[in-house]
């Protein structure tokens, strides 16, 4: 990574809630094509630390660079600049269509104003019939084409998330954030996430993925960082990251610090 500039460049990123530090100082980066695993306890600040990327949260202290520049701090910003992410607690219109939970997620490419979408001119339906196309092509990718005209409330629980990630992309994005992607899948489910997951870093974006599913994290991630109480504990690449006593301490309870020193 050296040389070029990075994807994501967190520094110092903090985020407290009043008394409660719930991610602290933590540094950050994703190169070009990486898929970065971020990993740690419940409560370890994982999904915190994905809002203060995004624009849900303004960190407490800390600067965060997508490609060089400051991320802008509102969500719909964040979004536009290239970063996209999916939800641990799914977030789609239920009452809308799969087709229509996709062309959503492509409105912040649209450049057509308020006047024409009230007019329904000719150019809003070009922009329309466009970002259809491109929703149909992505539900394709995503495995669940057939399933463009379904409720997405009636869609089954993997569905569901595989079509979030559907929307997600279809903002464009340069850098993906998967919040537990295969909460809740079987197995097989799991392995065509992975797949899912390979073919995204294809198509040239970079990806951090939090997952408690340390098989699936292991086996897919090129580099693996450890949340632990708000603090990033390691980072490495996954062989490193798997046996680390620090790692396996961290899940088992308490940081390693707070252990009483073994017998000899
Ligand atoms: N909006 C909030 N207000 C107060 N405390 C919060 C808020 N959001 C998160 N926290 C606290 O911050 C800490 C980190 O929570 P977070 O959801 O980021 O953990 P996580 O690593 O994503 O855990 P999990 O694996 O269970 O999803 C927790 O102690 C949580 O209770
Ligand atoms: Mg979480």
């Amino acid at each position: 990574m050296t040389g070029s500039t990075a994807v994501l460049d967190a520094r110092g990123v903090t985020k407290r809630f009043g008394g409660l530090t719930a991610v602290r100082d933590v540094d950050f980066t994703v190169g070009e094509g990486e898929i970065v695993g971020l990993i740690g306890p419940n409560g370890a600040g994982k999904t915190t630390f994905f809002n203060c990327l995004t624009g849900l949260y303004e960190p407490t202290a800390g600067e965060v660079r997508y490609r060089g520049r400051r991320l802008p701090s509102r969500p719909h910003d964040v979004t536009r600049a290239g970063v996209a992410r999916t939800f641990q607690n799914i977030r789609l219109f239920p009452n809308m269509t799969v087709l229509e939970n996709v062309m959503v997620g492509r409105h912040c490419r649209l450049r057509e104003g308020l006047l024409s979408a009230i007019g329904r001119g000719p150019r809003y339906r070009r922009a329309e019939a466009e970002a259809e196309g491109t929703a149909r092509e992505l539900l394709e990718f995503a495995g669940i084409g057939r399933l463009a005209g379904s409720l997405a409330r009636n869609l089954p629980y993997g569905d569901q998330r595989r079509l979030e990630i559907a929307r997600a992309l279809a903002s464009d994005p340069g850098l993906l954030l998967l919040d537990e992607p295969t909460a809740g899948m079987n197995p097989q489910e799991t392995e065509r996430t992975r797949e899912l997951v390979l073919a995204i870093r294809d198509r040239g974006l970079a990806v951090v993925v939090i997952e408690h599913d340390m098989r699936f994290i292991f086996g897919l991630c090129d580099r693996v960082a450890v949340l632990n109480q708000g603090e990033k504990l390691v980072e490495g690449p996954p062989s490193d990251v798997q046996s680390d006593e620090r790692v396996i301490a961290a899940y088992i309870g308490g940081a390693p610090d707070d252990d009483e020193p073994e017998e000899a």
